[in-house]
């Protein structure tokens, strides 16, 4: 923390209390909160809805120029202030001698990360659902059509989504009653690795497979006229929702990081390794989509109905189905307990409330929440709530959370983000405390102050007209 953040009454800071237990804790936990369902399943299909080549140069320049200096200044944030979002920006806000009103970016990111939660978890629980499927051995051989019967049956039934969707917050509760360390430190030191690995070998299988110089074509051979405007602005939500920005879900976990360990680097690594395991994923599944004959723009449904089929062919493939789903698990978990970690944060500061109750409290909320997600997959798939805006039209209560908050709230998240460690604090404390001087320094400052806000307004206002 700055000397000046110190010099003002931080009355919930956590002095004293456990941090990440090293660096490669910090990285393995942010890039767990990172790498998720937005790799592995909404990366691939949003790729193939829009075309590909085109649509992935905008993500790539989107984490590149947008997303890696918003998530250096989240962490920086949550690292300066030692506490929950909320109180972090309205502390920070008094010792830099801004506006009060900056509390509000805490607020909105703290909702923005609540509502993405009360959907993931439904996907999640379709992971889990996909682990039972997996293990029972019911991709064997499967053709197409009982793939997709099984994803359907799935989705018409509220009762089995409502049964997964509250097994993942319960285990997510669980995860968080425990606290930062003991439990989350250990999981993703094994997990993601074997995350990794597993994407590996399923590239490797796609490698094996005849069309898999089609997928590369598709992912990395620009075509800009399959690109539409929304397509931008999808990829511009994309870069924030991977990178986990806007929602102080990185402020959160960067309030636990120890002062020695540096924020350029750590940020760096952790936007590489997202990046990574989403091309990753792109080049293990569209060779199989495109071997299979299917569509690359089939929609949500894309890992959950082509991998099964190709699953189902391979050798020992009930084996590495049930690796996989339950992997996919797993990343979905670990981003899951980020989005809730500020919430809690904050009903233990504010509240005085113990973790374990906080954790109950956020957890029947979010799950309440979800309900709205369940049912716009099926009782109420032709009910569009908002209709009236031209915005929102044909969008489910699902379509409307997961648009307002990808493209939306997470955007001008990171917008206020970047706007407040660029305008409103002094270019020497940060340059001192990212151990930044000279032309990198001059560098971020520029992406921080000019590019990334203005990109992102752009974007915006095009969205708005
Ligand atoms: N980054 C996560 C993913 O790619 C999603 C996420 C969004 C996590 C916002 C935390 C906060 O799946």
């Amino acid at each position: 923390m700055s000397s000046q953040a110190q010099s003002i009454q931080m009355p919930h800071s956590r002095q004293g209390s456990p941090m990440w237990s090293s660096r490669l804790a910090f990285i393995l936990a942010a890039t767990g909160s990172a790498v998720g369902l937005g790799n592995i399943w909404k990366f691939p299909y949003i790729t193939g809805e829009n075309g590909g080549g085109a649509f992935v140069i905008v993500y790539l320049l989107c984490i590149a120029m947008i997303g890696l200096p918003i998530l250096i200044a989240e962490i920086y944030l949550g690292r300066r202030g030692r506490m929950s979002p909320i109180n972090t920006m309205k502390y920070l806000a008094r010792a830099d001698g801004s506006s009060p009103h900056w509390k509000y970016l805490g607020w909105m990111g703290v909702l923005a990360a609540f509502l993405i939660l009360s959907f993931y978890s439904v996907i999640g629980g379709w992971s889990i659902a996909y682990v039972g499927h997996a293990v029972s051995g019911d991709f064997n051989l499967a053709d197409s059509a009982t793939i997709g019967a099984m994803f359907g049956s799935m989705l018409q039934s509220p009762s089995t989504l409502l049964t997964w969707h509250s097994v993942f917050v319960l285990m997510v509760v669980a995860i968080l009653s425990g606290g930062i360390r003991g439990g989350l430190e250990k999981t993703v030191n094994i997990l993601m690795p074997l995350l990794f690995l597993l994407l590996l070998v399923m590239v490797g299988y796609a490698m094996s497979t005849s069309e898999f110089m089609r997928a590369v074509d598709f992912l990395f051979t620009p075509d800009f006229s399959k690109l539409s405007t929304e397509g931008v602005l999808t990829a511009l939500g994309h870069a924030f929702f991977t990178l986990s920005l806007g929602s102080c879900a990185m402020m959160a976990y960067g309030s636990f990081l120890p002062k020695e360990v540096s924020i350029v680097k750590t940020s760096v690594a952790i936007a590489v390794v997202d990046t990574l395991v989403a091309l990753l994923a792109g080049l293990a599944i569209f060779p199989l989509v495109f071997a299979n004959g299917m569509e690359p723009g089939a929609g949500p449904g894309l890992i959950f109905q082509t991998l099964p089929l190709a699953f189902g062919q391979m050798p020992a493939g009930t084996l590495f189905a049930s690796l996989f789903f339950f992997l996919l698990l797993v990343a979905a978990i670990t981003s899951a307990i980020s989005m809730l970690e500020p919430a809690i944060e904050w009903l233990e500061e504010q509240r005085g409330i113990n973790r374990r109750l906080a954790a109950v409290i956020a957890g029947v909320a979010v799950w309440s929440v979800g309900l709205l997600s369940v049912f716009s997959l099926n009782t109420w798939a032709d009910f569009y709530p908002l209709s009236f805006m031209p915005v929102f039209a044909e969008k489910t209560f699902f379509d409307v959370i997961d648009y307002l908050t990808a493209n939306i709230m997470l955007p001008l998240g990171g917008l206020f983000i970047v706007l407040y460690v660029g305008r409103c604090m002094k270019p020497e404390i940060l340059s001192q405390e990212l151990g930044l001087k000279g032309m990198p320094f001059r560098l971020l400052m520029f992406l921080i102050r000019y590019l990334s806000p203005a990109l992102v307004m752009v974007v915006f206002i095009y969205n708005l007209i």
